[in-house]
């Protein structure tokens, strides 16, 4: 049982919101989503019951990678707005009491930041050492056999100086040499820059990333690969991502972070699970926040799913924070990963499961990803690897608000095509519909938001056979049950040795609310419910 006098900080007992800045909401009619927009929306995420936003990155970029490559760490990008627009929204999401995270990227830079361009200049300009160049081998290939994660490979010949850079993503975004204490303190500054203003927390983009081996030694073949993958998983990244160095590089941040009041961090990892818990730090001295994947990951099956959540549980380490996401820019939406119907048990899973829950912006009205033809496509995943359906446009498609033109997004065409079906399904629709997928999130949130049980209770699985899922969260005075049934045909629960009395107080069938249960339960297809269980 959680130490009653223990206090919860605001980034344990929230819950998050990712916002993907081109497509929330467009102010200026350029059909490109900005700071006056997000603003102009904030009523929105507010009444959600949202805690903080996250806001992917708004800094000046060429765009290459959609600002995951940044030329000016401490400047907006026109599109985006202005500092003033920036401060602004800061000040409209605290006086909300809500908090916002900005999103730090510092593995690499654009290759037009003038920290790259000194770099390059040069084979003795005093920036040369702050990105990693190596000379060819002897018959003029690259340094070593690292690929891309956007295809081809990581090392780009630079002509006038004779040498390869090298680059995790598109060349147009060189890793910075994380070795060299300039860059630290650069990157350093950059934090304390942001927080200053009174930022309260980084998403640290590709955190496992950020130190790579000292000899550069070659990564080892990957034996499972298979034609339809991308070809960056040719090869397993041994050698190029979550290297042990990396851990001081965190610990670093981490003192940054706490030399200022309650500011967070949160690690964008992708790790199986034993080597995403080493990101919590010795001591929590790491990331506040290991972003947990999971729910990206499992194939939607019930005896997988516990599975996982109970070995994650367990692998946590003493005082690790748990926290779970069921989509982000980079992933196929939860709607289209199991459907419409399946989506709304998620969304249960989601806000019932222990640990900070993020939502990715849409999902709470069950958008779903776009089909996008193939000459409108935009991001460079996608464009450098055609025939693989590896675009991530369709997840980054723009929030649909209402059944005007363009779902009130904009009065100019969009940068990426609305789905047909805008007009039915969208924000305004949704919004006094007892059974729509907003209500669901709604009562979801608030429920959580109201209750220790749910926000900083424990967790047990309750043991169920699949296709349910089941389990507790509890404290000394309150429980709740939790069924999902992650199938479309009907199930029962009827346990041997758990025994319960209680009342539904939020099910996806709302007909079922405020009836009561005891002993065994029989649930329909794609229905999920949480029960309060009578304390006796
Ligand atoms: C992260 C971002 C992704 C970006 C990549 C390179 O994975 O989430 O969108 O393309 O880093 O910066
Ligand atoms: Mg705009």
């Amino acid at each position: 049982m959680k130490d009653k006098q223990h206090k919860y900080l605001w980034w344990q007992e929230g819950i998050i919101y990712q916002i993907y800045p081109r497509s929330y909401q467009d102010s200026d009619g350029d059909g490109v989503g900005d700071l006056q927009g997000i603003i102009k929306r904030l009523d929105h995420i507010q009444s959600l019951g949202i805690t903080a936003i996250w806001i992917s990155p708004i800094f000046s970029s060429p765009m290459a990678d959609f600002g995951y490559d940044i030329s000016d760490y401490c400047d907006i990008h026109p599109l985006f707005g202005t500092m003033e627009d920036f401060d602004e929204l800061l000040e409209a999401v605290h006086d909300r009491g809500m908090k916002l995270i900005l999103d730090l990227v510092p593995n690499h830079t654009s290759s037009e930041h003038p920290w790259f361009k000194e770099s390059r200049s040069s084979k003795d300009n005093p920036k040369r050492d702050w990105y990693i160049w190596q000379d060819a081998k002897e018959d003029g290939s690259e340094p070593n056999n690292w690929l891309a994660m956007f295809g081809g490979s990581a090392w780009e010949w630079d002509e006038k100086t004779q040498q390869y850079y090298y680059h995790a993503f598109l060349k147009e975004q060189p890793d910075l040499n994380w070795r060299n204490p300039e860059v630290q303190k650069v990157m350093m500054d950059v934090m304390r820059f942001w927080l200053d203003k009174g930022v309260d927390g980084f998403r640290v983009d590709v955190m496992w990333h950020m130190i790579k081996d000292d000899q550069l030694r070659d990564n080892p073949i990957n034996p499972d690969y298979k034609p339809h993958q991308a070809t960056y998983e040719k090869l397993i990244p041994a050698y190029s991502t979550d290297q042990p160095e990396v851990h001081d590089i965190v610990h670093m941040m981490r003192e940054v972070l706490d030399s200022y009041d309650e500011r967070m961090m949160i690690g964008e990892i992708y790790l199986p699970i034993h080597k995403l818990m080493t990101y919590y730090g010795t001591d929590q001295n790491g990331a506040h926040l290991p972003f947990n994947f999971l729910l990206l990951s499992t194939d939607w099956d019930a005896t997988k799913i516990a599975s996982n959540i109970n070995q994650y549980e367990g692998a946590l380490p003493d005082g690790g924070w748990p926290n779970w996401v069921l989509g982000n820019h980079d992933q196929p939406r939860i709607t289209s990963r199991v459907g419409m119907e399946q989506a709304r048990v998620a969304a249960m899973l989601l806000l019932t499961l222990r640990g900070t829950p993020t939502i990715y912006y849409g999902d709470e009205i069950g958008m779903r990803d776009v089909p996008i033809p193939e000459n409108e496509v935009q991001d460079p995943q996608g464009l450098n690897m055609p025939g693989l359906n590896l675009s991530r446009d369709p997840q980054r498609t723009p929030m649909q608000w209402d059944s005007s033109e363009n779902a009130g997004f904009s009065n100019n065409k969009p940068w990426l095509r609305l789905p047909d079906d805008y007009r039915r399904v969208n924000v305004k629709a949704q919004l006094d519909d007892k059974y729509s997928t907003y209500t669901l999130y709604r009562r979801l949130i608030k429920l959580r938001q109201e209750e220790p049980a749910l926000h900083i209770g424990d967790y047990r699985p309750v043991e169920a056979k699949a296709p349910l899922l089941a389990y507790l969260r509890y404290t000394s005075d309150q429980r709740f049950l939790v069924l999902l049934n992650l199938s479309h045909k009907p199930c029962h629960f009827a346990p041997e040795h758990f025994s319960f009395e209680g009342t539904i107080e939020i099910d996806t069938l709302p007909e079922r609310e405020g009836g009561r249960v005891s002993g065994h339960v029989s649930l329909s297809g794609d229905e999920g419910m949480i029960i309060r269980l009578d304390q006796s």
